[in-house]
C-alpha cells in the first residue's frame, strides 16, 4: 500500500503551542510531589496543627503549643512554642514527611527553620531516620538565640537511601522556644534553586518539551466552594506569607488523602510562570470566574463581586507582564524576575456551565478585551464532550471573543478511536480548540474490586488510543491550536484520579506508555500540515489505521505519524508528491508492546517505551513496516 505525502498540496501552520501539559495539584502534585519540601505541615497550619507531626522523647521531657497569633499574621498565624526540660537527653518533633521522606545515599539535604528563644539555652540538633527510626544521617542545628524571629538553617548527608523515613528535630538542655517554617529540601533541586522543585519529575516535563503550561488546575481554580478557591495573590512574596489552604481534593477519596491534602502554595504562581519558562513554554494561567465547583457546592460569587475577581485577572497580566514601576510588577522583580513573563494566554473560569458561566465569561472579555487585546481569552465549555450542554455553551461563545475554547473528554479507548475525526468538519470561523484535557479512560468492570497497581490503568491500549486520537488533532492544526493530557503527575501512595502521566514515589518517577504518546508527538510537532492520504483518502481510523504528517520547513523534515490498532503488521511505501528525499538519515520511532494490558511502573518503568531504527529511502519512495497494535513516527529529511 502507499501513504501519499502531498508536499506540493494546502498546508496549515502548527503552533508552537500544539502540545503542552497541564498541572493541577492533584494527587500529591505540588506538595509531597514536585515542590520538593519534605516536611508536612511545615508552619503547623493544617486544619490539625500537629498533623505529621510526633513528640519525640528521649531520656528528657517537654511539651509542645500551638500558638495562633491572629493579629498582624494572618497569612502564617500560627507557630509551635516548646518548652525543653532535657538536661543531657532530649525531647523534639518528628516528622512524616508526604507519605514518609525519601533520602539518597550521600545526598546533602538542606535544612531551615524560624525560630526565636524565649529562655534558657535548648543546643538542637537535626536526625535523618529511615522507617524504622534508624539513624541515618545528624547534624547540629546554629543554637537559637535572642527573642527576635530569626532564620536557622544546617546541612545534612544522608548515609543510606531510604524511602519512607522521617527527621527528627531534637532539643537539649532547659528552656523555651518558638518554631514556624520548619524546612527540609534536597540539594538536587531543579537548577539547584533553593527551595525549588524536583528535578526527576521537571526533567521528564522537560523532556516532552512542552509548548504551553496550564495552571494551576483543574477543579482547584474553583475550589469546592469561593472560600477555597485558588487565589494567585496568596501564592506569590514570601513563603511563609503565603497563605495555605485544603486541597479541593483532600477527601475526595479519604483512603488515598486522609485529611491531610493541603496547599501550602511553596509552589505558587511566581514558580509556575519560572517553570514555563524554563520549559520554554507559553504560560496559560487559569483564573476563577466567581464561580466554585459546580460538580460541588456550585456557589457563585454575587454580581456585585464579580468586579474582584476581574480585578484579579487585571492584577495577574501586570504581574505577569508589568513594568517594574507598577504594583504588581515590582513585586515580580523584588522575587527574582524583573524581566516580564511573556503572558499570553489567559484562561478564565474551568469546567463550568451554564448561563451563569456565560454571563460572567462576557464580563471578563468585556473588560480584558479592551484593557489587554494582546492577550488571547482561553474559554469552557464544561466537563462535556457532546450532548445538550455542550452545544449550547458553543452556541454562546461562537460569536464571542473568546481566542479558544477548551474542551474536555475522560472517555473509553474506543471513544478516542471513533473519534479521530471529530475535528475534521469543524466549525473553521469561531474560536480555536484548546484539548485542555482528555485521557482514555479503562473502568473498571462492575462488580470488581481495584486490585491493580496504581499505575495500572494506563494501559498500552490506553495510549494507543489516545495516539490514534491525536492524529485527528494535529491533521486539524489550524483550528486545534494546543492540546494536553490530564491529569499530568500522581504519587503512587496518594492518588485521587487515574490514569495520570507520569508515576512517581518518594525518590523515583515513570513515564507512562501515554507519557511516551505525548513525547512522541511533542518532540515531533513541525510547522506545516502536510496531507497524507491513502488511495485518496485521509485516514482516520478506517481498518484500523490513523495517520497525520507535518513538515518542518527549517530543519526540511516530514515528521509522519501512523499508528496501527490492528493486530496485523503492514507495509507501506511512503511516496513524496511535490518534494524528494534529501541526504540525512530517515529515521523509524516506534512505540509498541506485546500485548495491550503492558503498563509501565516504577520497578519496570521501560515495558512500553519507544526505539529508533533507520529506514533505508529512495528518491521520493521510503518503505516502511508498520507493526501491530503500534504508533509510528517517521521522519524524512526532504528538499
Ligand atoms: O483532571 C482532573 C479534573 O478533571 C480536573 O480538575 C477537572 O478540570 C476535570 O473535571
Amino acid at each position: 500500500q502507499t501513504l501519499t505525502l502531498k508536499m506540493n498540496g494546502p498546508q496549515s501552520e502548527v503552533q508552537p503551542t500544539m502540545w503542552g501539559i497541564f498541572f493541577e495539584d492533584i494527587n500529591f502534585s505540588a506538595d509531597g510531589g514536585i515542590y520538593a519540601e519534605l516536611i508536612k505541615n511545615r508552619s503547623f497550619e493544617f486544619t490539625v496543627p500537629m498533623m505529621g507531626w510526633k513528640e519525640v522523647r528521649k531520656e528528657g521531657t517537654g511539651n509542645v503549643l500551638i500558638v495562633n497569633r491572629e493579629t498582624g499574621h494572618a497569612a502564617n498565624p500560627r507557630y509551635a512554642h516548646l518548652t525543653i526540660s532535657a538536661g543531657s537527653g532530649s525531647y523534639g518533633l518528628f516528622n512524616e514527611g508526604f507519605r514518609g521522606i525519601g533520602y539518597k545515599k550521600g545526598m546533602q539535604y538542606n535544612f531551615s527553620f524560624l525560630a526565636r528563644s524565649t529562655g534558657g539555652q535548648t543546643p538542637a540538633r537535626l536526625v535523618l531516620v529511615d522507617e524504622k527510626g534508624e539513624r541515618i544521617g545528624e547534624t547540629t542545628i546554629p543554637a537559637v538565640t535572642g527573642k527576635d524571629w530569626k532564620k536557622y538553617v544546617a546541612t545534612v548527608t544522608a548515609d543510606r537511601t531510604v524511602t519512607k523515613g522521617g527527621v527528627q528535630l531534637l532539643f537539649s538542655g532547659n528552656g523555651t522556644l518558638d518554631i514556624d517554617m520548619v524546612s527540609l529540601f534536597p540539594q538536587d533541586t531543579w537548577k539547584q534553586r533553593p527551595g525549588g522543585l524536583r528535578n526527576d519529575l521537571v526533567q521528564l516535563l522537560a523532556d516532552l518539551h512542552p509548548g504551553f503550561v496550564r495552571f494551576p488546575g483543574g477543579c482547584i481554580v474553583e475550589g469546592r466552594d469561593l472560600a477555597n478557591r485558588y487565589q494567585w495573590k496568596k501564592t506569590v512574596g514570601k513563603v511563609e506569607d503565603r497563605t495555605l489552604i485544603v486541597n479541593r481534593w483532600n477527601t475526595e477519596f479519604a483512603h488515598r488523602a486522609p485529611g491531610d491534602y493541603f496547599q501550602s502554595y511553596g509552589l505558587g504562581f511566581y514558580e509556575y510562570f519560572q517553570l514555563s519558562e524554563d520549559l520554554g513554554a507559553a504560560p496559560l494561567p487559569i483564573i476563577n470566574c466567581g464561580m466554585a465547583c459546580q460538580f460541588n457546592t456550585g456557589e457563585v460569587a454575587a454580581d456585585e463581586d464579580v468586579a474582584v475577581y476581574i480585578q484579579d485577572a487585571l492584577d495577574l497580566i501586570e504581574f505577569a507582564n508589568g513594568a517594574t514601576s507598577t504594583k504588581w510588577g515590582q513585586l515580580r522583580a523584588d522575587m527574582g524576575h524583573p524581566a516580564p513573563f511573556n503572558l499570553q494566554f489567559l484562561g478564565v473560569g474551568n469546567e463550568q456551565w451554564d448561563s451563569q458561566y456565560i454571563a460572567r465569561y462576557q464580563r471578563f472579555e468585556e473588560v480584558l478585551k479592551t484593557k489587554h487585546p494582546e492577550i488571547k481569552l482561553v474559554s469552557s465549555v464544561g466537563p462535556f464532550s457532546s450532548g445538550d450542554r455542550f452545544d449550547y455553551l458553543w452556541s454562546k461563545l461562537k460569536p464571542s471573543k473568546a481566542d479558544l475554547v477548551d474542551e474536555h473528554y475522560y472517555m473509553p479507548p474506543e471513544w478516542f478511536l471513533k473519534n479521530a475525526g471529530r475535528y475534521d468538519n469543524y466549525e473553521r470561523k469561531g474560536p480555536k480548540i484548546f484539548a485542555g484535557e482528555y485521557a482514555a479512560h479503562i473502568k473498571t468492570p462492575k462488580g470488581q474490586k481495584e486490585t491493580d497497581t496504581a499505575e495500572g490503568r494506563n494501559t498500552w491500549e490506553s495510549a494507543l488510543a489516545e495516539a490514534a486520537f491525536m492524529t485527528g488533532l494535529e491533521r486539524n492544526a489550524d483550528i486545534v491550536q494546543m492540546a494536553s493530557y490530564a491529569p499530568l503527575l500522581a504519587h503512587v501512595d496518594a492518588w485521587q484520579w487515574r490514569p495520570d502521566l507520569i508515576w512517581f514515589d518518594n525518590l523515583r518517577s515513570v513515564g507512562t506508555p501515554n507519557y511516551y504518546v505525548q513525547k512522541l508527538f511533542a518532540n515531533s510537532r513541525g510547522t506545516h500540515t502536510v496531507s497524507v492520504t491513502a488511495n485518496g483518502k485521509t485516514l482516520t481510523g478506517q481498518d484500523g489505521i490513523y495517520a497525520s504528517a507535518t513538515i518542518d520547513k527549517t530543519s526540511k523534515k516530514i515528521l509522519l505519524k501512523v499508528v496501527n490498532a490492528t493486530d496485523k503488521a503492514i507495509d507501506y511505501k511512503v511516496a513524496l508528491e511535490g518534494a524528494a528525499t534529501s541526504a540525512g538519515p530517515v529515521t523509524h520511532q516506534v512505540l509498541t508492546a506485546a500485548n495491550k494490558t503492558d503498563i509501565n511502573t516504577l520497578d519496570a518503568p521501560a515495558v512500553v517505551a519507544p526505539v529508533e531504527n533507520k529506514l533505508k529511502a529512495t528518491k521520493n519512495n521510503v518503505p516502511v513496516s508498520v507493526g501491530a497494535n503500534s504508533l509510528n513516527v517517521i521522519t524524512i529529511p526532504y528538499k
